[in-house]
């Protein structure tokens, strides 16, 4: 009895591994536990017939092996249960939900393109505090503290004693020009230098927002001239702008560069002939200039052995101008209302 007993279990342990589904368990369960002829259950049965010491002793075996099946059932029953709810509710074939997927701001797209049109001819991107000193905004650009040409930069000052007399008092960045001597200072020559960033003014109206952004090109190196800055600014308007616009320098005045221009470029929609969105053919884009000696002084680099270019404007006004686009106020930009993001 005992040899049968234990073969029963170790055919059954056999036949359970190989079980791959619900019905077939239940078709295992009938062949040993069923009521009638289950293995198990005829085995049980012909305990009486055993001699009356012997009983006690085989149907306690009986009964273990009995549990032992009882609870490899349930087992399996579970795992196979588990994988099925798996398998009926996820379908690997279907295609996916997809996910909504955001995009760049505007300002972020022209800012890479911007630099990636710089990157090709030996620009390196820098990037300087946005919460600058006084010295590096004004001072070091040949700007010093009562000079009327402060008064174009409508400055927010930081409420906050100065704690030195050189940089004085702290700013929130009036234009990306503030890297300037920043880089200088690095006192790596020579420079390719194009800074974007972040730059805050006090005015706001449809065409200004107290925060904005600019991008600035800073060239240092021996021998440079107003035809690099032409040449340089010409290669980035028709990459920027199409291969059919042409620039134009118009003398003008800035503290730190001399001689100092306002760049044009061309009238996009009539094409420089003249239109009312243009003045007689062109559009008022960057301010530009050689670099004034006393800021190469300030960066202290010598005005005898290097000269240099810089030219400076704003991200949002150009990305605009570009697309063409008629946004009648710009701070609609900074609302973050998705039904004007979501257009570009
Ligand atoms: N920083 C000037 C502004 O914000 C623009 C500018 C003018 C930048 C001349 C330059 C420059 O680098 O050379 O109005």
């Amino acid at each position: 009895m005992k040899g049968k007993l234990e073969q029963i279990k170790k055919e059954f342990q056999k036949e359970i591994e190989a079980v791959k589904s619900l019905a077939d368990l239940e078709i295992l369960d009938n062949k040993y536990l069923g009521r009638k002829s289950g293995a198990l259950t005829s085995a049980m049965k012909e305990l009486k017939s055993l001699a009356k010491e012997e009983i006690p002793k085989m149907g306690q075996l009986a009964n273990e092996v009995k549990i032992f099946l009882t609870g490899e059932f349930e087992k399996t029953k579970k795992k196979l249960k588990s994988q099925d709810q798996i398998s009926g509710s996820f379908d690997p074939t279907l295609p996916g939900t997809e996910q909504p997927i955001g995009h760049l701001h505007l300002v972020s797209q022209a800012i890479r393109e911007i630099s990636s049109i710089f990157e090709h001819i030996g620009f390196q991107r820098a990037r300087y505090p946005e919460v600058e000193w006084d010295y590096y905004a004004f001072e070091a650009l040949n700007m010093p503290i009562s000079h009327p040409a402060r008064d174009e930069w409508e400055t927010f000052f930081i409420d906050q004693k100065p704690i030195n007399k050189k940089l004085g008092q702290r700013i929130l960045t009036p234009h990306t020009s503030s890297g300037q001597v920043r880089e200088m200072e690095k006192g790596i020559l020579p420079i390719r230098m194009m800074n974007i960033s972040k730059t805050y003014r006090r005015q706001i109206d449809a065409s200004h927002s107290p925060m904005f952004h600019q991008f600035e090109g800073l060239v240092i190196d021996k021998d440079i001239n107003i035809t690099h800055l032409k040449g340089t600014i010409e290669y980035f308007v028709k990459r920027f702008f199409g291969e059919n616009r042409e620039i134009r320098l118009r003398p003008h005045h800035f503290q730190f560069t001399e001689p100092s221009f306002e760049v044009d470029i061309s009238c996009g929609v009539c094409e420089g002939r003249g239109c009312k969105l243009c003045k007689e053919g062109w559009l008022e884009l960057a301010g530009a200039g050689l670099v004034h000696p006393n800021v190469l002084k300030a960066g202290k680099i010598d005005p005898n052995k290097y000269s240099g270019f810089a030219f400076g404007w704003g991200v949002e006004r150009s990305y605009l101008m570009k697309s063409g686009l008629n946004i009648d106020d710009i701070r609609l930009l900074y609302k973050n209302d998705l039904r004007v993001i979501n257009q570009f």
